[in-house]
């Protein structure tokens, strides 16, 4: 009989989990593989909710956005009892292994699983860029050119009306996406969560511009950008503890408040947030996406079980999830030096 293999992309969506889907579909149908898709990620495992996946459900999903299966940030591990659920509901659902495609919660679920005795293998996603033992993830170059694309609009009227303006970007508490965005947009200033936020070095900056004619400027913040320590405090946290909604806080208007009082130019704020998320994905996401995809059936031809499909210089290969979820890969501070060169 052949055997049944469950997908399922879970977390924050980003371009690049179709091309995945597909890459993990095309190589499993090579092995003889029944393949089947779990529907909002670990929610379809909880709820037993699946869908077929054969050749023409994957035919020509390489260039669209977003999950063709749907996604959740359902934790199967909330509890003793839900994760005694996601067990029995594998062994109902007729899985022999389960290919899960996500970032540090869902890959983190999965090494669960794994652990529990389950086969399973995983493939890193995120916009963020943020999960250790991959050089990138997909998800992440499609986000970054949506923002300098936005951020290239934004520069525009910045200039034709003498203004700074400020930029938040998603990222979580890593800067990868606003460090990227930063300096492929010529921004003036870049905060990141990794850096201290130095308000008055920044202000003095941006101030300072005139002096070169330039009367405009822009900033771009990470929405995980901390100004007081206490701004956290009683905000909504999502199934596996993380703030559910890290750009609800202002972050990009109090900023611009400060810089408007500071220097007295004339200053706008725009959160771009989840506009990087959709649209189709670049090159670059579709490659890596079909790679790390056709990777994870491989690894399930293979035995290769709890492991994660990872990016090592110019090569795919299978690291244990174990040295990967739990760890975030936050911005070498080589990185931000890079950056500050262009603070001029
Ligand atoms: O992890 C990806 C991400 O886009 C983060 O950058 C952001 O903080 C978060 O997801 C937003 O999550 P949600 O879509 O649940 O609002």
């Amino acid at each position: 009989m052949a055997k049944k293999v469950g997908v399922l992309t879970g977390g924050g969506d980003c371009p690049g989990l179709n091309p995945a889907i597909r890459g993990a579909v095309m190589r499993g149908l090579d092995f003889g593989y029944e393949m089947v898709g779990l529907v909002e990620g670990w929610r379809g495992l909880m709820e037993m909710k699946t869908t077929p996946l054969s050749l023409e459900v994957v035919d020509g999903i390489i260039s669209q956005g977003g999950t063709i299966l749907g996604s959740s940030r359902t934790n199967p591990f909330k509890s003793e009892d839900t994760a005694k659920v996601a067990g029995e509901n594998f062994k109902k659902l007729g899985l022999d292994a389960l290919i899960a495609i996500g970032g540090d919660d869902t890959l983190g679920a999965a090494n669960k699983l794994f652990k529990a005795g389950f086969n399973t293998v995983g493939v890193p996603k995120t916009m963020d860029n943020d999960l250790s033992c991959t050089d990138y993830t997909f998800g992440f170059d499609s986000a970054v050119s949506v923002a300098v694309d936005a951020i290239d609009r934004l520069r525009d009227t910045a200039r034709s009306h003498r203004r700074i303006i400020v930029v938040e970007v998603m990222g979580r508490h890593a800067g990868w996406v606003a460090l990227w965005s930063g300096i492929a947009s010529d921004a003036d200033w870049i905060l990141i969560p990794e850096v201290p936020a130095d308000m008055n070095a920044m202000c003095a900056h941006l101030k300072g511009l005139g002096n070169r004619g330039k009367q405009w400027g822009i900033v771009v913040v990470s929405e995980g950008v901390v100004l007081d320590p206490n701004q956290a405090d009683g905000i909504e946290k999502d199934d596996f503890g993380n703030i559910a909604h890290l750009a609800g806080q202002d972050l990009a208007k109090t900023i611009a408040d400060y810089v408007k009082q500071a220097t007295g130019i004339d200053t706008r704020h725009a959160v771009l947030g989840h506009i990087v998320r959709g649209g189709s994905p670049t090159i670059f996401d579709r490659v890596l996406g079909t790679r790390v995809g056709v990777k994870a059936a491989e690894m399930v031809e293979a035995g290769d079980w709890g492991k994660m499909a990872a990016l090592q210089g110019n090569d795919v290969v299978a690291v244990p999830l174990d040295k990967a979820v739990g760890v975030s890969k936050t911005v070498p501070p080589e990185l931000y030096d890079l950056a500050k060169i262009f603070f001029k």
